[in-house]
């Protein structure tokens, strides 16, 4: 079986109805990413911070995969399947994705603000400033902010490497490290991003844009796989 790699962004998630980031109307439109989305804003007003993933995780609670997802979660059957995303929502397990790696957090986890090692699942959408790891020290979500470290940067270059085909779908490519994770592919790999917006990807060799939304555009491209499939026997 082919290495297929899913590289996936917030418009993975839109037609969940979850909200972008940097489309009209996203989430940094309506809230200062220095105000809840870094650890000087943990620091100088927990409960806000606090506030903020405690309703992105009540929002998730009540959305559910879509099609997309399911696309993505049904290449198991023909592929060496990783995902890697930048989401923090769990819609890529829920949709029966089994390697699912998140570069920048877990918003249904949350970890001690002594020791990052400690994480654990949340029960229900509500973290309470309060609630404490087993050697008391506050808890906080599981979410790698702005001027963090992505410790889970080494393991998807190592993922993006062997792939063999890689799609990289709804992401505006525009956060580093993760958006440069493209650049340790290797030469021989296929690219196809799956995204409605523009972009000048010239410089990625061999890509192909599928200007479409997340679920339209995986289901044009699992025909053009199973196409493809079959003129090479592969
Ligand atoms: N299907 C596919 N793509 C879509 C859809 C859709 N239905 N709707 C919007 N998009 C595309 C937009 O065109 C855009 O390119 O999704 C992308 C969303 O970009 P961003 O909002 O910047 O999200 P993302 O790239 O995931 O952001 C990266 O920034 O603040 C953070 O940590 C956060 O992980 C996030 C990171």
């Amino acid at each position: 079986m082919k290495n297929l790699v899913v590289f996936s962004g917030a418009g993975m998630s839109a037609e969940s109805g979850i909200s972008t980031f940097r489309d009209k109307g996203g989430l940094w439109e309506k809230h200062r990413i220095e105000d809840v989305a870094t650890p000087e804003a943990w620091n100088k007003n927990r409960a806000l911070v606090n506030e903020f993933y405690n309703q992105r995780r009540k929002q998730l609670l009540e959305a559910s995969p879509n099609a997309g997802h399911l696309q993505i979660s049904a290449w198991q059957n023909n592929f060496e399947l990783h995902v890697i995303t930048q989401n923090v929502d769990d819609l890529h397990e829920r949709a029966g994705s089994q390697r699912v790696l998140h570069l920048h957090g877990e918003l249904r986890k949350v970890r001690s603000t002594l020791n990052p090692d400690l994480i654990y699942s949340l029960n229900g959408w509500e973290l309470k400033i309060g609630d404490k790891c087993e050697k008391g020290s506050q808890l906080r979500p599981h979410i790698v902010w702005f001027g963090e470290m992505v410790p889970a940067m080494e393991d998807a270059k190592k993922i993006i490497s062997q792939a063999e085909i890689i799609v990289v779908v709804g992401t505006s490519l525009s956060v580093y490290p993760a958006a440069g994770l493209i650049d340790f592919r290797s030469g021989s790999s296929k690219v196809y991003l799956i995204d409605p917006g523009d972009f000048d990807l010239h410089y990625v060799r061999g890509l192909t844009h599928i200007k479409k939304k997340a679920s339209e555009g995986l289901k044009e491209l699992d025909e053009l796989l199973i196409k493809d499939a079959a003129e090479t026997g592969a």
